[in-house]
């Protein structure tokens, strides 16, 4: 989950391409016609701010590079939003995207909590929730043909379904369920651009509260555990060798925001590509084995995390171009899945396209999505049941894009649901 680098600040031109992506109302509707514009200027384009890529190939070799890495601790950022982060970082709440997070920590000390968290997080343990997620899918979906023939998709199902999948995940008694939904929906943005205040505070609120919530519930799994994936942790890790109390309660926070942040996005907006190609969707009615390809491809179109971004920990080459030492890259992800070069016809959705599992939308390399298998078994499931059960589900007019520039996806959607198969 990138960290937001654009910010609008002193020193931006009015045109610059990065400025547009964050300022310019049309670009946040549709960012790619400027990822496009990148790529036409290079495979690495030195923006005022950053340098910059939308190139698949370029993307992929700094994603996986060793010369580059993540450089979170909030001093690299520019403006309002680095200040803060720094003022978090000193007596706030752990924040997702901050040390000791996953996603933050890099080399020796990243494989060892990485190890340490997969064991755990295995494909085995993943495809063992295929259940589970089907059914509170079902669950759900008999909520919807019980109620309202018009409903916000995003509020009833694309948001409940993760939510409730992670909350499993994170062994939250029912009775909490509530509570943790809660927490979910307020640390909202968390991976995005938070740039005033009171967004940020209500964060940081929402943060703190959640900090005290999972040193109980820790406490409790331990005394108590479950068959839980973090109880499994908490127990593997009794006898101090595994991960530390505070790294448990960073990887919590980041399991909701990055399980729930995401995910919900991708069920919006796979939602809305399909009703609008309906060419499509007839053709996953007729062959369901397209459902996983149709789940990349919808990855692929519209990338839940547009951007991350790494920083050079050396010297180094890039595409033909000498980069110093703490030179920012920023990775416009959603860009390199529409790269001509890699996926002809781009802007086009093909649920059968052979390659459409080459995006780039659970990152690459040693941060790759630690729950990209769970993601992608959430949308085959999420999606699938929905459109099964809701044969003439169509579009109702009040669609709304989320506000977020790194995350792209929907807050509402409405739908008219049709009579229920
Ligand atoms: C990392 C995307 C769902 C857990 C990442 C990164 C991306 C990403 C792009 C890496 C960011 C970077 O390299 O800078 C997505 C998308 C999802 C999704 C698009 C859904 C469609 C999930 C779910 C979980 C999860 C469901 C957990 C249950 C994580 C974790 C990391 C991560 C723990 C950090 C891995 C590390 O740093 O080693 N995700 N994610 N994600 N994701 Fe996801």
């Amino acid at each position: 989950h990138g960290l937001p680098r654009l910010v609008v600040g002193q020193g931006v031109k009015r045109g610059d391409v990065q400025a547009r992506l964050i300022g310019d109302p049309a670009a946040h509707h549709d960012p790619f016609p400027l990822h496009a514009e990148v790529r036409a200027m290079g495979p690495l384009v030195r923006g005022r701010l950053t340098y910059m890529t939308a190139t698949h190939s370029v993307v992929k070799e700094v994603l996986r590079s060793s010369s580059f890495g993540v450089k979170r601790d909030g001093s690299e950022l520019p403006q309002a939003l680095g200040a803060m982060l720094r003022w978090s970082g000193q007596g706030g709440p752990p924040h997702p995207i901050q040390p000791p997070s996953l996603l933050a920590v890099e080399g020796a000390e990243h494989t060892r909590y990485r190890r340490l968290v997969s064991s755990v997080f295995t494909a085995r343990a993943i495809g063992r929730l295929r259940g589970q997620v089907q059914a509170v899918a079902d669950e759900l979906l008999d909520e919807l043909a019980a109620g309202p023939s018009e409903v916000d998709l995003v509020a009833a199902y694309a948001a409940r379904l993760p939510l409730t999948v992670i909350a499993d995940i994170l062994g939250v008694p029912a009775s909490e369920h509530a509570q943790v939904l809660d927490f979910g929906s307020r640390v909202v943005s968390s991976l995005d651009i938070a740039v005033t205040w009171p967004e940020f505070r209500e964060t940081q609120l929402a943060l703190a509260e959640f900090e005290v919530w999972v040193g109980n519930h820790l406490d409790r799994l331990r005394r108590d555990p479950g068959d839980d994936l973090l109880s499994q942790l908490v127990v593997a890790n009794e006898g101090g060798q595994g991960l530390t109390e505070r790294e448990l309660r960073s990887l919590a926070g980041l399991l909701l925001a990055a399980g729930f942040e995401t995910t919900v996005n991708l069920l919006g907006s796979g939602t809305r590509l399909l009703l609008q190609n309906p060419d499509q969707l007839e053709r996953l009615r007729a062959d369901e084995t397209l459902w996983p390809t149709a789940v990349d491809e919808c990855l692929r179109l519209e990338s839940p995390v547009q951007t991350t971004d790494r920083t050079a920990l050396q010297h180094t080459e890039l595409a033909g171009m000498r980069v110093g030492k703490d030179a920012h890259v920023v990775l416009f992800l959603g860009g390199a899945n529409r790269d001509p070069a890699v996926f002809p016809d781009p802007d086009t959705l093909d649920v059968g396209r052979p390659n459409a599992a080459d995006h780039l939308s659970f990152s690459g390399g040693p941060h790759f999505c630690l729950g990209a298998a769970l993601a992608k078994l959430e949308g085959e499931i999420g999606l699938k049941s929905l459109f099964t059960r809701f044969p003439d589900l169509a579009l109702a007019p009040g669609a709304h894009r989320r506000e977020t520039r790194v995350l792209r996806g929907y807050d509402r959607l409405p739908v008219r649901l049709g009579t229920p198969a």
